[in-house]
């Protein structure tokens, strides 16, 4: 009999035939998000599921799908599995590094040349028809180029938006818990800084550090208030690495002087005070949303899922004692 296999949004035609050579597969093309309860009760007699960043899987989901051996989430970032269930569940958890690490780099120089060079503001003057010609002092911006730019965060994704800003001459400070290597540093061209450092020199500073209990609300009153007042906060990391209300006071301070977030607390739900904000551009969680990379996305986690199901050891294990405890 093949095994059952639950995907928990919508995917692609090519992810869900590649999925059904090997298992029989329900799937929610219709795309509307699960409730936890929902959730629970679709998971009912399934080996696996492929699911997104939106569902949340935890011990009170687990207990109740005792016969679901993995969870692939299409997605790198896993702050919604709690890996530590997983494990005590003798549930495999997957996630997809390195194939959105390209497109989500574009996206941070895309967010912070559109935050600098005042776009999305540009464009809704345009469309109200106000307009009245090109003058010298409208609608001034600031420069990338040869900007002091911290990347907090400098896993994969943040050392690709290094090389990507050397292009741009600019002089780029990065923070993370482990320094890389002196002739990594030379051969990126970028010097570590503790984050308050970097964050009092850059005029620039993108977020791209995982989501964890140490890095809820990284960005704060506090942090905020290190930073220039002419910075520009770039975050394509997760929500809750920002406290949003406390931006939004900075914003309208004028304390720094933009920014722009792919991500929020509280998603989809947006605090009706970012959307008042002006020097604030906004874009909802599309770092990695190009064609090819959601599309390998998808297949890495159905590959994941099919490894997890037949050799019992996906590629993209996240809780690899998961392994010990069954062997
Ligand atoms: C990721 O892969 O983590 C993206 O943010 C999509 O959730």
């Amino acid at each position: 009999m093949k095994k059952k296999v639950l995907v928990t949004r919508a995917v692609f035609d090519e992810t869900l035939a590649y999925l059904a050579q090997h298992f029989e597969v329900a799937s929610n093309q219709a795309d509307e998000k699960y409730s936890p309860a929902e959730l629970a009760v679709r998971l009912k007699g399934m080996d696996a599921a492929l699911i997104s960043s939106t569902d949340r899987v935890d011990d009170s989901l687990l207990s109740r799908c005792p016969g679901l051996k993995a969870v692939c989430s299409f997605s790198v970032g896993y702050n919604h599995i709690d890996l530590g269930a997983c494990t005590r569940h003798g549930v495999m958890a997957t996630n997809t590094p390195g194939v959105l690490t390209d497109s989500v780099a574009d996206f941070a120089v895309c967010l912070t040349l559109a935050t600098c060079r005042r776009l999305t503001e540009s464009e809704a003057m345009l469309r109200r028809g106000e307009w009245k010609g090109t003058h010298l002092k409208e609608l001034l911006g600031m420069d990338l180029h040869h900007a002091a730019v911290g990347i907090c965060g400098f896993g994969r994704i943040g050392q690709v938006i290094a090389r990507r800003l050397k292009g741009f001459e600019a002089r780029i400070l990065y923070c993370t818990r482990h320094r890389l290597a002196p002739e990594r540093e030379r051969e990126l061209s970028v010097a570590f800084a503790a984050k308050d450092e970097l964050l009092r020199q850059s005029d620039i500073v993108i977020l791209i550090l995982p989501y964890t209990p140490e890095t809820h609300h990284y960005i704060g009153a506090r942090e905020l208030g290190l930073m220039k007042r002419s910075a520009v906060l770039i975050n394509v990391a997760r929500g809750g690495v920002v406290d949003d209300a406390a931006l939004i006071e900075a914003l309208k301070a004028r304390r720094i002087w933009a920014a722009g977030l792919d991500v929020y607390e509280n998603e989809p739900k947006l605090d009706p005070g970012l959307l008042a904000l002006t020097n604030l551009v906004l874009s909802p969680h599309i770092a990695s949303a190009s064609e090819p990379t959601r599309q390998a996305m998808a297949m890495t986690a159905a590959r994941n899922c099919v490894a997890a199901l037949t050799t019992g050891d996906p590629p993209n294990l996240l809780n690899a004692d998961v392994l010990k405890q069954k062997a």
